[in-house]
């Protein structure tokens, strides 16, 4: 196929699905000689377009996996915000050392039932935003060089390809099954979907850098030491506030993290699928 363009597309409220799609799609562009483009979809004012690509594109399009799967709350955008008039993808997941259980296939699945043709994908371990103990430090220089060898790899196959292929295998259930439920240290179900998180008036300097990054929009610019709307728990108010005044104490999430921190610090490695 003749590539003229590579457009990294991610989500990413605490960054690092930003600097893997990033790195992957500038070593791609650079393969293929042509120029890169970004398309971030974090904030809600970044989801109001319709994205638009054709058969000259490759898109690397990476999001967090959240309960081993898409983010539920930017499923919609995903379904609706991406027309890919024949180009082709590279589905990328981050994951913060559990598992990425179906969150990539079924990114491979959205991209393809919107145009696109995916011709290969990845799911990356990177520090968990809940706990530093869980992929402490990742992606490491290791992970970011594989990063760079796997995008070429793609590139080069996206040039040589001269008919449409089958979508990308890849792991995960097909159909995509339920989301991953949450457990506690004590293995039950550990119920943390209306916690929001807290603030510590005395430190908080109402700054409204929280407010900024909050994917939900959920935090008032002119009330950031409050959350009216939704929470995903994406951490990003926590790891924004200069003044550490962030904080969630929801006895269920400070279980399932301390249940993530007893099971899941063994090193995990990524999976590629060309
Ligand atoms: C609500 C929520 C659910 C998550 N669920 C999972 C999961 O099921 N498996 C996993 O390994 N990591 C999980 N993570 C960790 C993130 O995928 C990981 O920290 C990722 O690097 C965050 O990406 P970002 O920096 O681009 O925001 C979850 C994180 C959040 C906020």
């Amino acid at each position: 196929m003749q590539i003229t363009k590579v457009t990294a597309v991610f989500f990413s409220p605490t960054g690092n699905a930003r600097k893997i799609v990033t790195a992957f799609a500038e070593a791609a562009a650079a393969e293929l000689g042509v120029g890169m483009e970004s398309f971030d979809y974090t904030l809600p004012g970044d989801r109001e377009e319709i994205k638009s690509f054709g058969p000259a594109d490759l898109v690397i399009f990476g999001t967090p996996v959240y309960a081993g799967r898409i983010p539920n709350k930017t499923l919609p955008y995903v379904q609706s915000g991406f027309e890919g008039n024949g180009a082709l993808a590279v589905p990328v997941v981050v994951f913060g050392n559990r598992n990425f259980d179906n969150g990539l296939i079924e990114l491979r699945n959205e991209l393809e039932a919107h145009g696109f043709h995916t011709i290969a994908g990845a799911g990356i371990p990177t520090e968990h935003v809940f706990d530093s103990s869980l992929a402490t430090g990742r992606p490491d220089e290791a992970d970011m060089a594989a990063i760079v060898e796997f995008a070429r790899k793609a590139a080069k196959k996206a040039a040589e390809m001269d008919t449409i292929p089958s979508p990308v295998a890849v792991r995960g259930d097909d159909p995509v099954g339920p989301y991953y439920t949450p457990l506690g240290t004590d293995g039950k179900p550990a119920v943390f979907l209306k916690a929001k998180p807290k603030t510590d008036t005395g430190t908080c300097t109402g700054c409204g850098a929280c407010a900024k990054v909050c994917p939900m929009g959920s935090i008032p610019a002119e009330a950031p030491d409050t959350c009216t709307g939704v929470c995903i728990k994406c951490q990003a108010c926590i790891k924004t506030c200069p003044a550490g005044a962030k904080y969630f104490d929801d006895a269920a999430f400070l279980s399932h993290v301390e249940m993530l921190k007893q099971n899941y610090t063994r090193r995990s490695e990524a999976e590629w699928f060309l």
